[in-house]
């Protein structure tokens, strides 16, 4: 089976877009592929964080992709597995300054940290971010990477590395992994829809995955449409996002009222509530195996340690491989 991997940083909520966006579409790959799914606490630390909030979001989030629908026994975390580090540092040997320059994501976080806060400054570990993350693609010879169009930038860069490094030690040894792009709905805030659905603009700009029902019903009932004055065959953002709100829920109605919108006999008030329900249908479940899960916590976290143990025997046996490879010291070999 093709190897899939994909990873996510414990930093924000888990809200609707971050699921329609990606988890969902990873829930589903599982039933086709051999899927790995890393929480990447070290990537989280390239912007300034939080000590004391850290490592609680990384379980946080962990409970909330188990009840998702994300196998416990597909899930890892980044920093319980030192192979990822080492083998970026090695790949770090193999990148140039100048291909990390060019990074967009890292000029925008740039941008970012200057905007949030002055007195903050711009890390090293922001830089070579990118290195880090190809080693958790190639660590574990990933064929196929689902992620958002934001990180075709990443992953371009990803399949130099490899290639510049299989030059180096004269053999074929990474596979090129490729991205795996899926259609995915884009969810925008129901308070601005000219904006993306983000925890990072405030609480009204996000709808929690795991939120309580009136709270998911106030949000939607308070989504921004249009002033009336919208041109005939035309559909405002807001509008346009509640219907794809509703289409990606499953929402049963979708067809009659989109017919109903293009007769111009749609009810607004209407319309919300079948959304708001179509929405609250959809995390109820979740939001009952959350709570199931975190009056386990103890049972999860050992999953999550034993998953990480397993996952990591092949972190280890690749960065042997690579050791070997270019010539560098071992201590054991005999894994
Ligand atoms: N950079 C990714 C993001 O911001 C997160 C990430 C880190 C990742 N390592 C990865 C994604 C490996 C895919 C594969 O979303």
């Amino acid at each position: 089976m093709k190897q899939v991997l994909s990873c996510i940083q414990p930093t924000g909520k888990l809200h609707l877009g971050r699921y329609f966006g990606a988890v969902k579409n990873w829930v589903d790959l599982q039933s086709s592929y051999d899927c790995i799914y890393g929480i990447v606490d070290l990537h989280a630390m390239t912007m300034p964080y939080s000590p004391k909030k850290l490592r609680e979001a990384s379980w946080e989030l962990i409970y909330n992709l188990i009840a998702s629908g994300i196998e416990k026994e597909n899930i890892f975390v980044q920093s319980m597995i030192p192979e990822h580090g080492e083998l970026a540092w090695i790949l770090g040997t193999v990148c140039s300054y100048g291909e990390l320059s060019r990074m967009t994501q890292f000029k925008d976080k740039t941008q970012q940290v200057k905007d949030t806060d002055k007195d903050a400054f711009v890390s090293a570990g922001l830089f070579t971010y990118p290195v880090l993350q190809a080693a958790d693609i190639l660590i574990y010879n990933a064929d196929y990477v689902p992620v958002g169009k934001d990180q075709e930038q990443h992953l371009e860069l990803t399949r130099n590395i490899a290639q510049r490094f299989n030059h180096v030690v004269g053999k074929e040894y990474f596979v090129s992994p490729e991205t795996l792009f899926t259609e995915v709905p884009k969810v925008m805030s129901t308070a601005d829809p000219t904006i993306k659905m983000s925890a990072s603009k405030g609480e009204k700009h996000f709808i929690d995955l795991f939120g309580d029902d009136a709270r998911i019903i106030k949000q939607i009932k308070s989504a921004v449409t249009d002033a009336g004055d919208q041109a005939p065959g035309t559909m405002s953002p807001g509008i346009e996002n509640l219907f794809s709100l509703l289409k990606a829920c499953g929402g049963a109605n979708y067809d009659s009222l989109l017919e109903s919108y293009n007769k111009g006999e749609l009810r607004y008030g209407d319309f919300k509530m079948e959304v708001a329900q179509a929405v609250v249908d959809l995390v109820k479940p979740m939001r009952e195996r959350l709570e199931d899960i975190k009056a386990n916590k103890k049972d999860i976290k050992y999953a999550i340690k034993q998953s990480t143990a397993e996952i990591r025997k092949k972190a280890m046996k690749t960065l042997s491989e690579v050791k070997e490879l270019t010539g560098i010291m071992q201590t054991a070999k005999n894994i």
